[in-house]
């Protein structure tokens, strides 16, 4: 699979200019000089966002001015405007895809600098265990990132644990904690459904991990999911801005990962806080067998121990459900 560069959409930094300057004229002028183009780009630029459906108005001797509403979608420019953190990754945008994880491990080989990759739309998105995974366009995050390998196995399942803690916390923010972790790193619903997946991949180069890939999914406003599945907008009878949630989900999983691996431990002790089922009776689906049992702890290394016949098993990967509910 390959991608085509003129896909990627950087943050378009006129439209980021008028942002900033919220309720203001700004002269195209200004806008030239700041990004050292001429101003007959800038009136081309800002047609072009027309086309969009961006409503800018421009007066003479004063230039132009972004009028509210923003076209409800969403925007990678609002995203990156409500960012505060300083150390951000680039934020890549491509308004449709096949995978953002396919695509993100195509890129990541010729940029070789970390990255986020962010679509609207996502037609051909994957989970795990060569699952699907379906999203609704401007509704829902369907985004990657990438993390540098040269990092340890364990310290890997520590950023995957790092990643469900934060989408996680952020969802409870949102939702007044109706949301918990599936080991090992969904997160559902109180109920059992599932509300974000995380599908985790690997770049080789010379037959060795150069680069993770991570690729998050959450349901944010679709509506009508099977049964199985939920979204914040389903749980909270609300709408959410998707552009906020995002800039919030950016600059929290940017924070936690400067600190990353003082916070460790940190993180360990949240995820287990946030973890659902324990001492519960669940199945487990390990290599084809099926496993009953109570779901005792997680350990350290993210590891999962189900009691089963008074006798501790622990495992280390498999598909958990609890009994009497939907498999999710
Ligand atoms: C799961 O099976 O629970 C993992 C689902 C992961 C979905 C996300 S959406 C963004 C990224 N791109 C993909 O194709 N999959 C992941």
């Amino acid at each position: 699979m390959t991608y085509n560069n003129k896909h990627i959409q950087p943050i378009d930094q006129v439209l980021l200019a008028l942002l900033t300057d919220k309720n203001q004229y700004v002269s195209g002028e200004k806008i030239a000089q700041h990004l050292s183009i001429t101003r007959a780009a800038v009136h081309k630029k800002v047609e072009k966002l027309r086309l969009e459906g961006y409503k800018i108005e421009a007066e003479s001797h004063k230039g132009f001015i972004l009028k509210s509403p923003l076209p409800y979608k969403l925007i990678p420019e609002v995203i990156y405007q409500n960012i505060s953190v300083s150390q951000c990754p680039e934020i890549l945008f491509m308004k449709s895809t096949t995978s953002t994880n396919t695509i993100a491990k195509e890129i990541i080989k010729e940029r070789k600098e970390p990255f986020i990759l962010l679509t609207r739309d996502q037609v051909i998105g994957r989970g795990r265990m060569n699952r699907s995974w379906q999203m609704s366009a401007d509704k829902d995050i369907a985004m990657s990132f990438t993390v540098p390998c040269n990092i340890s196995y364990s310290l890997l399942f520590s950023i995957i644990r790092l990643v469900s803690v934060v989408v996680c916390q952020l969802l409870n923010k949102y939702s007044d904690n109706q949301c918990m972790i599936k080991w090992p790193n969904d997160v559902i619903t109180k109920d059992g459904k599932k509300i974000c997946g995380i599908l985790t991949e690997s770049v080789l180069e010379d037959n060795e991990i150069k680069y993770i890939v991570i690729g998050v999914g959450i349901n944010i406003n679709s509506d009508n999911l099977p049964n199985y599945a939920d979204s914040l907008k389903e749980l909270t009878n609300k709408e959410c801005n998707i552009n906020q949630f995002y800039s919030e989900l950016i600059e929290s999983l940017v924070l936690l990962w400067e600190d990353f691996p003082k916070n460790e431990e940190w993180i360990a002790k949240e995820w287990e806080n946030l973890l659902a089922w324990k001492n519960e009776e669940v199945v487990l689906m390990h290599n084809d067998q099926e496993f009953k049992g109570v779901l005792k702890l997680a350990l350290q290394d993210g590891s999962l121990i189900l009691e089963i016949d008074k006798e501790q098993k622990v495992f280390l990967s498999g598909d958990l459900s609890r009994i009497n509910l939907k498999k999710i």
